[in-house]
């Protein structure tokens, strides 16, 4: 009788412990992680020693850059990297790995064998994938320039490329039967200066719908986005771009969402920041803020990171993420990816004139980590 009671008091405390752990969302908050940065008001993990992950906080994914040289390596920056990254995320991009200069070798010849690694990464800890990026005027093979072929023999070349990497990317499977990588940025930036006058678009007709069929073309499933920068922040290419996706979607072109990279500085942009959320919003697809950073010093009139402006950088975290939480409806968000770990491994660095991200070189958060928390759980700026 009095085993049995013990054993009930013990199932019963089992039960509450797993309950409470369960809170927090998929894997339950984890005790020992960051304990944030301070600065933004104490935004706080709700007391006591149990610390919630920024994927705690959102019911989309949250994501972070990859290499495959990053994931292989056991340096202990890696090692902390990668640590922050399964604790925090629970989405991946490859920063570089998965674009044709690496992949597309040759008219008819691709090397997956980065992707491939970076996908199995992904299936062996319980990431998404997001591909980028199938066509863009960077970042191109280098035989793009010396292709001697005609004009058809190189669209035919770029659409079996775009249809094979597709194809080869959805193969791996997640218990779910799901693709690991459940999604790519077919078509990145088509509205730079420099798009129209590179040969994706001197030498294919339509070449942004063209892409959008051929990736389709690779499976049934994966989320097809077009991706471009300053979607928030210039209206007029904003309006370009839902313009061409209206266009795509009335001609049946299969395109899923849109990527708003989100490169965006402390105190620009403001009022068109919630806009430009609104209409992408409005178009009805999937949208992706794909790749979140944002400078500090835009104008080099500080040299340091002051409180002031580590503040101020947080606000915009908060009102990025603010504005993604509460404006976008649930079945539209497929995520936020923030480009980068410490400032130091930003794309945007520059000898520490800017510090762009949520962690500072020492991999601890910054004050802009919290104003990005606050603005996940629907916090708005005061
Ligand atoms: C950047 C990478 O972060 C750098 O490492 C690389 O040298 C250049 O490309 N828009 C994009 C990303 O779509 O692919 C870019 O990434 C940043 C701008």
């Amino acid at each position: 009788m009095k085993m049995k009671k013990i054993m009930r008091l013990l199932f019963i405390a089992v039960m509450i412990i797993g309950c409470s752990s369960s809170d927090g969302g998929p894997s339950g908050p984890i005790v020992g992680g960051p304990t944030g940065g301070g600065g933004n008001g104490g935004g706080g993990n709700g007391g006591g020693s149990t610390t919630e992950y920024l994927k705690d906080h959102a019911n989309f994914s949250i994501g972070n850059i990859v290499s495959a040289f990053k994931l292989a390596s056991s340096s202990s920056d890696n090692t902390q990297m990668k640590t922050i990254l399964l604790d925090e995320y629970t989405s991946i991009t490859a920063e570089n790995d998965m674009k044709a200069n690496n992949m597309f070798t040759g008219p008819t010849s691709y090397d997956w064998s980065d992707g491939d690694a970076i996908v199995a990464y992904a299936k062996a800890n319980g990431l998404r994938v997001h591909g980028h990026a199938l066509a863009w005027h960077n970042q191109q093979p280098g035989w793009f320039n010396t292709f001697s072929g005609t004009n058809e023999e190189f669209e035919t070349a770029v659409m079996d490329y775009i249809t094979a990497a597709v194809a080869h990317f959805a193969e791996e499977k997640d218990s779910n039967g799901n693709s690991i990588v459940a999604s790519w940025d077919v078509f990145n930036e088509a509205f730079d200066p420099n798009a129209s006058s590179n040969v994706l678009f001197t030498k294919i007709d339509d070449v942004v719908a063209k892409c959008f069929t051929a990736a389709r073309a690779g499976d049934p499933n994966i989320k097809l986005f077009y991706n471009d920068y300053n979607i928030a922040g210039d209206p007029n290419k904003r309006n370009n771009i839902i313009n061409m996706v209206n266009d795509l979607v009335s001609r049946s072109i299969p395109i899923d969402g849109i990527g708003m990279q989100m490169h965006l500085n402390h105190d620009w942009p403001t009022s068109d920041l919630p806009t430009a959320i609104q209409d992408i919003a409005n178009t009805g697809l999937l949208v992706h803020v794909s790749e979140l950073d944002i400078k500090a010093n835009f104008n080099s009139d500080v040299s340091e990171l002051t409180a002031a402006r580590a503040q101020a950088q947080a606000d915009q975290y908060q009102n990025a993420a603010y504005y993604y939480t509460t404006i976008v409806p649930t079945a539209q968000q497929h995520g936020i990816t923030v480009w980068g770990f410490r400032d130091q491994d930003s794309w945007l660095y520059d000898g520490n004139t800017d510090w762009p991200l949520l962690y500072d070189n020492n991999f601890d958060p910054k004050p802009a980590y919290d104003g990005f928390v606050e603005g996940l759980k629907g916090n708005a700026v005061n």
